[in-house]
C-alpha cells in the first residue's frame, strides 16, 4: 500500500507528492523538523515535540505554517489515512519557496508530513543493547535548534557501521556532546544518571526531559554534567534516549565493554516506565 503524504495543505499518494527544487529546505538546509512516534495508533508526546518546533522556527525567525491545533489535527488525520498502528511520524518546516539567495526572503512556509510504519516497541536493541564508537563532534554551533542538516550524523553512523558498531558519541572538546540522533547517558557506579546539561551544544531530547522526570520520581540521582568517554567507559551502565528508541541502553563503547555487557538494569526499568507513562498521555 502506498503512503499518503502531507504536502501544504493536500493528503497526497506518495508518489504525487512533490516539493519545488527552489524550496529552501532542499537548496540551503533551511527547514526545521520533528520525530514522533505512534504506539496503537496513538501519538506520543505530541505537545514536547510542538513546543519544540515553535522554538526552532522562532530561533531562525522562520513563520509557522499553520497553529498547534492545526498540526495536531494533520498529525491524526495521518495516522488514520496511512492507518498506522506502530511506527514513527516525521515532520517538515521550510521556509519555503524562492530563487536561491543568503538572504531569508519573504514567502511562507512549507509543511511536509509523512508516516513510517516500524516495530518501536519491540526492537531487537533495547534487548542486546548498542555498540558506540567517539568521533569528533563536526556539527555546527546551534544544536538545540532540530534543523535538517543532518549529513555529519549521517556521516557518524556510517563510521560506526564501518567499526563494525551501530552508532557514534560525539565529542568536543573532550567531552561527549550527544547521540548522533539521541541524548547521552551512564550511570556512575554509585547510581547516579549523568548527561549532558542542556545548551546549545546539544537538542534538548523530548524523551530526555520525559525519562529525567520519571528517573527523578524513582528517586534515581541526577546530574546534568559533561562527561568524558574514560568516564563512560568506567561506567556501570550507559544508555540512549530519542522518539524513535525510547531508551536504548550502550553496552561498549570504543571497544570497551561496558558493566557486564548486558542492557543495563536503569535503562531497562526507565525504557518499561517510559513506554507505560507516556502511552498514558498520547493522542
Ligand atoms: N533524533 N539529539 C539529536 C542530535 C537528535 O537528532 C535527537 C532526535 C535527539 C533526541 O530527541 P527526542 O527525544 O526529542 O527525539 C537528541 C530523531 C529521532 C531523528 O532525527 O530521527
Amino acid at each position: 500500500m502506498s503512503r499518503i503524504v502531507y504536502v501544504n495543505g493536500e493528503y497526497l499518494p506518495e508518489a504525487e507528492a512533490k516539493i519545488s527544487v527552489f524550496d529552501r529546505g532542499f537548496l540551503m538546509a533551511d527547514a526545521v523538523y520533528e520525530v514522533t512516534s505512534v504506539i496503537d495508533g496513538k501519538i506520543l508526546a505530541f505537545d514536547g515535540h510542538a513546543e519544540r518546533l515553535e522554538r526552532s522556527m522562532s530561533e531562525l525567525d522562520m513563520k509557522a505554517p499553520c497553529t498547534i491545533d492545526e498540526l495536531e489535527a494533520i498529525h491524526r488525520e495521518m495516522v488514520a489515512r496511512n492507518n498506522l498502528s506502530e511506527g514513527l511520524i516525521y515532520l517538515q518546516v521550510t521556509r519555503g519557496i524562492a530563487d536561491r539567495d543568503f538572504v531569508y526572503p519573504d514567502v511562507e512556509p512549507s509543511l511536509v508530513l509523512f508516516t513510517q510504519s516500524k516495530n518501536v516497541v519491540d526492537s531487537p536493541m533495547a534487548k542486546t543493547g548498542m555498540k558506540v564508537i567517539s568521533i569528533p563532534d563536526i556539527r555546527w554551533g546551534r544544536r538545540d535548534i532540530k534543523t535538517v542538516q543532518l549529513l555529519a550524523p549521517s556521516m557518524g553512523k556510517m563510521a560506526a557501521k564501518a567499526a563494525g558498531c551501530d552508532d557514534a558519541w560525539l565529542v568536543e572538546d573532550g567531552f561527549v556532546t550527544e547521540g548522533t540522533s539521541n541524548n547521552a547517558y551512564i550511570v556512575t557506579q554509585d547510581g547516579t544518571i549523568v548527561t549532558r546539561n542542556l545548551g546549545h551544544e546539544i537538542l534538548s531530547g523530548i524523551t530526555r526531559a520525559a525519562v529525567l522526570r520519571y528517573a527523578a520520581e524513582a528517586q534515581i540521582k541526577i546530574e546534568e554534567r559533561p562527561f568524558t568517554i574514560e568516564e563512560a567507559q568506567s561506567a556501570k551502565e550507559a544508555f540512549v534516549t530519542s522518539a524513535s528508541t525510547f531508551v536504548w541502553p550502550v553496552v561498549e563503547i570504543d571497544g570497551k565493554t561496558i558493566g557486564d555487557g548486558k542492557a543495563g538494569e536503569i535503562a531497562r526499568r526507565l525504557r518499561e516506565i517510559y513506554l507505560e507513562e507516556s502511552l498514558k498521555t498520547a493522542i
